[in-house]
C-alpha cells in the first residue's frame, strides 16, 4: 500500500511484469483521454466511463469480471452491514448503488419501500432494474434514482438509518468527497451511520487515470471533521478478502 501507481518507475516495473496488460492498458488509456477531453467535470466524465463499461458487461463494470465475484462482493457488503446492526426496519441510501450487487439483497431483507439507491450513471440504474427482475424484487419497490452531484437536495431532513457507499470513493477525486460530507449529515437520522469503502495508502495520494484514487486514512478523517462527522477505521473490515479499506462515519454530538 506504500506504492503509488502513478509513478513511471511503478508503470515501467508493472509492465515489464505483466507485458500482456500493456495493450489493453494502452487502450483504455485512449478511452479515458477522449472522455476527459469530451466532458466538463468528474462526475460526467465517469459517467461516460461507466456507460462504456456498462454495455460491455454490467457486472464487470461494478468491478466484478465473473459472475461468481459479484455474487460474493455482494454478500459480502450484506452480511457485514447486518453484523453490525441492519435491521429490516431501516431506512438505507445506497450512494453508488451500481447494478444492484449488494443492493438486490439490501432491497430483499428491508421492509418495502425503505432501499434508495443513487447513481450517476443512467446505463447502470438500467442494469439494476433487470437485477430486480431476475431476483424477483418488484414487489420491494425499491427507490431508483440517478444524481448529478452529492447533495441530496432531493432527500429529506433526518431520514436516513443506514448510508452505505461501496467502491464508490475509490472512483472519486477529494472534491466529490467534501461535497458528500458537506451534506450527508442532514439527511442522518441521530444514531445514524455511513460506511463507505476506499483505496488506502500508506504513501503518497495519487490516481491513475482519474479512474481509481488512493487516499490516506487520516486525509479522510481530517476532511469528515471540518464537516462535523466522526470518522473511524474498520479495523474488522480488514480481515475480509478484499483490497479496499472501510470508514465509518457518524454525525458528532453537538458541543
Ligand atoms: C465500482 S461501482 C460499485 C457499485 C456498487 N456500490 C457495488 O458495490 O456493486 C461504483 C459505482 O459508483 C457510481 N458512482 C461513481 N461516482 C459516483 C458519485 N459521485 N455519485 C454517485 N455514484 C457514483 C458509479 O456509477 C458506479 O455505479
Amino acid at each position: 500500500m506504500n506504492r503509488s501507481r502513478s509513478s513511471l518507475v511503478h508503470q515501467a516495473t508493472y509492465a515489464f511484469r505483466h507485458p500482456h496488460k500493456i495493450a489493453p492498458h494502452l487502450r483504455r488509456l485512449a478511452r479515458d483521454t477522449w472522455f476527459r477531453l469530451r466532458t466538463r467535470d468528474h462526475v460526467s466524465y465517469y459517467r461516460a466511463v461507466m456507460k462504456s463499461d456498462t454495455a460491455r458487461d454490467p457486472e464487470g463494470a461494478v468491478g466484478s469480471h465473473t459472475h461468481k465475484r459479484w455474487l460474493a462482493l455482494g454478500r459480502m457488503q450484506f452480511d457485514y452491514l447486518v453484523e453490525h446492526g441492519l435491521k429490516p426496519d431501516c431506512r438505507m441510501l445506497e450512494i453508488g448503488c451500481g447494478n444492484l450487487r449488494a443492493g438486490r439483497l439490501f432491497i430483499d431483507y428491508l421492509h418495502t419501500g425503505n432501499y434508495y439507491g443513487i447513481d450517476i450513471s443512467p446505463d447502470i440504474l438500467m442494469a439494476a432494474q433487470d437485477t430486480l427482475v431476475t431476483h424477483g424484487l418488484r414487489d420491494k419497490l425499491p427507490h431508483l434514482t440517478p444524481v448529478r452531484d452529492l447533495r441530496f437536495a432531493f432527500l429529506p431532513d433526518r431520514h436516513f438509518d443506514v448510508i452505505h457507499a461501496h467502491s464508490v470513493f475509490s472512483h472519486s477525486p477529494l472534491e466529490v468527497i467534501d461535497e458528500c460530507f458537506a451534506h450527508v449529515g442532514r439527511v442522518m437520522k441521530p444514531g445514524a451511520w455511513f460506511d463507505f469503502t476506499f483505496d488506502r495508502t500508506e504513501g503518497k495520494e495519487h490516481h491513475v487515470l482519474r479512474e481509481d484514487f488512493y487516499y490516506r486514512t487520516e486525509t479522510l478523517v481530517a476532511l469528515a471533521a471540518r464537516h462535523g462527522l466522526n470518522a473511524v477505521f474498520m479495523e474488522d473490515w480488514e480481515r475480509l478478502p478484499h483490497k479496499q479499506s472501510k470508514i465509518r462515519i457518524t454525525r458528532a454530538a453537538p458541543a
